[in-house]
């Protein structure tokens, strides 16, 4: 294989950059040339494939976001849409492709490769910690870190005010954000996606507090089936009236800034893995981490089976004492 094409897809996430790196400067070890895709398959759509050097992706493993830019791509779920993203790699000579991004990125890769056969491997990048066979995906351990210093700092005003704080972080379908910042954080509480019927267990918790509290976090998963922060803080400020409540949506600030170490070093790990799976024959797969030791998973698995949230919700309540 003597030519691969790079880009990012979905939800940008903190680490893209150093993984971006780590496929140009592996790809370039290896001997091969690596091309550049910009907004991901929109990218591979419209043409928009250049070359890349050691140099291009220089002073970019400290970088948030991505310098690829990223893209949902409706069009490159039409046939006519993949069609012309295979006749710009066709033009362009690509052999091989190494795509940074979580399902819908996998999902895509798994079709194209269906359809015209060029070969992919998959990085995991996502804040979402969503992918079934990797322990951690780039950018999660950034974005739990990012929510845990807001937390550290809403602490400072809850405390002076005595309130309780409502605090939603992203996770649409997944907890995993939402747990370990919780736990992270010293929540007293988290509701989460995968966990029905919290808001009684939560109003319980408040009438049966065992000692007096003059402040609380509650973290709630946007993806909570109760409806989100607002709607929590509303319900529970009916059960409580005294309660002083208020609500801090994090939102996007988790999907931006320098990744943590972890990150950067997880992404030139995964970046180098695709480019050496790809040299090696692979394709449909994703690199992963696993008990700190890299392998490969197939997009299938990564896709349909459900990764399971670490066993640690019960120590929100050990440290509710
Ligand atoms: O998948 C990453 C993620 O940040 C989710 O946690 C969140 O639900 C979603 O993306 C937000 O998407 P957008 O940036 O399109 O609003």
């Amino acid at each position: 294989m003597k030519k691969i094409a790079v880009f990012t897809s979905g939800g940008d996430s903190p680490g893209m950059n150093a993984c971006v790196r780590a496929v140009v400067r592996s790809g370039i070890y290896y001997g091969m040339k690596v091309m550049g895709v910009t907004r991901g398959y929109n990218g591979l759509i419209d043409g928009d494939i250049k070359p890349l050097t050691a140099q291009s992706v220089a002073n970019i493993v400290q970088r948030g976001g991505t310098i690829l830019k990223t893209a949902r791509s409706k069009e490159f779920m039409t046939p006519e849409g993949r069609k012309k993203a295979y006749d710009n790699l066709k033009k362009h000579g690509v052999e091989g492709i190494v795509c940074i991004g979580g399902d819908g990125t996998f999902t895509g890769a798994k079709i194209f490769f269906e359809e015209y056969g060029i070969p992919c491997m998959g990085a995991p990048g996502t804040i979402d910690n969503d992918l079934y066979g990797t322990d951690y995906t780039i950018g999660f351990d950034t974005a739990i870190n990012t929510a845990i210093d807001a937390i550290d700092k809403i602490r400072d005003t809850a405390d002076s005010h005595d309130r309780v704080f409502f605090v939603e972080v992203m996770g649409r379908n997944s907890g995993a954000i939402a747990l370990e910042v919780a736990i992270g954080g010293g929540a007293e509480a988290v509701m989460l996606p995968e966990v029905s019927g919290e808001v009684g267990p939560l109003k319980e918790m408040f009438n049966n507090r065992k000692r007096k509290k003059s402040f609380s976090i509650i973290v709630v998963a946007e993806g909570n089936e109760e409806g989100g922060a607002y709607k929590i803080a509303d319900e529970l400020k009916q059960a409580f009236p005294e309660i002083d409540a208020r609500v801090t949506i994090l939102g996007h600030i988790q999907r931006g800034g320098s990744p943590t170490a972890y990150d950067r070093v997880l992404a030139t790990r995964l970046g180098a893995a695709c480019v050496e799976g790809l040299l090696k024959g692979e394709t449909n797969k994703m690199a992963a981490i696993v008990n700190n030791q890299v392998t490969l998973v197939s997009f299938d698995d990564a896709i349909n089976k459900t990764k399971e949230l670490p066993d640690i919700l019960g120590l929100i309540d050990l440290m509710n004492v």
